[in-house]
């Protein structure tokens, strides 16, 4: 793909977890291309597994309505296949070669012109090898985890926000019925943003997030503290899949080998309510929300992000702004190089506003006596 060709025709594609705003992305890519530039779309299947293994298909902006409330993602999508480390078994052996010679064949043969990408930062990595590899490229980020340093915000994180809130909510009843303490983990890999806002949000009394390694001692004295002090009979900690003890590591569930992270975390919330129950003789449950996190439909702040982003995206490629990322830098969308986007990881600042309100409130970290 050396010389450069008008745009008739683009590929979209997600990578990486699903989270909620994917489809309301792909219909903005669909709608704006078609009615605004006359472009065709057409959709790769299951992440970059679709660009090696030829799976194609049209995307008519007939094909789009409806989907902008739906959850997940049409196209399917993938955390494992990477084209320059694709998988394969060798002699009963795991290997790992580059098939980016078939993704270029891929593009070439179905005539696209340029891809959208959208995807976290190992999808977005993977992005910018392909544009150096001469595919015009332009990514829009998503997450849950709200974890890419390059925007203000990403899509999914504000309606995972709303289930994890919703979820915190309905434990009260069960927290104060029965004077127990209610451990409550949430996604979000090493940013604890989701647990940070969702706790704010939900009035946890402890909040327990990568950034700020925790101590149990002063996380159970804090509990029979304020117990003994104002009454306050049950406890609410929310805590993230990636917090870690003082001096400790995190908690993992499981490896996925050939992901771009293959480290799972996950189950932290048992460990931290077994070590709770133990310390302060409370009656302690753990609930994990895991993926139900990434589930249902996008918030209207997360479709009308995902709106945003692309349409931006389209308009990006048509401008020949290749190699970019769309970003909200409020209240402007605006494009920043693919590279620096994935440069760099967001993570929540243990002295920044957001904890210091949050201690305002009362709420422990547990890094403190
Ligand atoms: O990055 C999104 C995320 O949901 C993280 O919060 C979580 O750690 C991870 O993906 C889970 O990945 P998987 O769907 O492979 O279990």
């Amino acid at each position: 793909m050396t010389e450069k060709k008008p745009i008739k025709r683009i590929g979209v594609l997600t990578g990486g977890g699903d989270c909620p705003g994917l489809n309301a992305v792909i219909r903005a890519v669909v709608k704006t291309a078609w009615y605004q530039h006359g472009v065709e779309v057409f959709g790769i299947e299951d992440g970059f597994t679709g660009l090696i293994e030829k799976k194609i298909v049209p995307l008519p902006p007939q094909r789009v309505s409806g989907i902008l409330k739906q959850g997940g993602t049409i196209l399917g999508t993938n955390n494992r296949d990477n084209p320059f480390r694709h998988p394969i078994i060798v002699n009963g052996q795991l290997t790992h070669v580059d098939v980016s010679e078939k993704v270029m064949r891929t593009i070439e043969y179905n005539d696209l012109d340029a891809l959208v990408i959208i995807g976290g930062d190992g999808t977005l990595s993977i992005a910018s090898e392909l544009c150096k590899l001469g595919v015009p490229v332009v990514g829009v980020p998503k997450t849950i985890d709200n974890d890419l340093s390059a925007t203000d915000i990403t899509f999914g994180f504000d309606s995972a926000l709303q289930t994890a809130v919703a979820s915190i909510d309905k434990l009260y009843s069960t927290a104060a019925s029965h004077h127990r303490v209610m451990v409550v983990e949430v996604m979000g890999r090493y940013a604890g943003w989701i647990a940070l806002q969702s706790g704010l949000a939900a009035g946890a009394d402890v909040i327990l997030i990568p950034e700020i390694p925790y101590r149990m001692d002063v996380v159970c004295s804090e509990i029979l503290r304020k117990e003994r002090e104002e009454g306050k009979a049950f406890t609410i900690v929310v805590v993230a899949e990636g917090a870690k003890p003082v001096g400790g590591d995190v908690t993992v569930a499981k490896r996925i080998e050939g992901s771009y992270d293959p480290v799972r975390l996950g189950g932290v919330a048992f460990k931290i309510a077994a070590e709770i129950e133990e310390a302060t003789c409370k009656e302690t449950r753990a609930v994990v929300l895991g993926h139900t996190l990434r589930g249902g439909s996008p918030s209207p702040f997360d479709r009308i992000l995902a709106t945003r982003f692309g349409s931006a995206a389209v308009r990006f490629l048509m401008e020949g702004k290749f190699g970019q990322m769309v970003s909200l830098q409020t209240p402007k969308i605006v494009s920043v190089p693919l590279e620096l986007a994935v440069s760099k990881p967001r993570n929540v600042p243990p002295d920044g506003e957001y904890v210091a309100t949050a201690r305002a409130m009362g709420a422990v970290f547990g890094d403190e006596i």
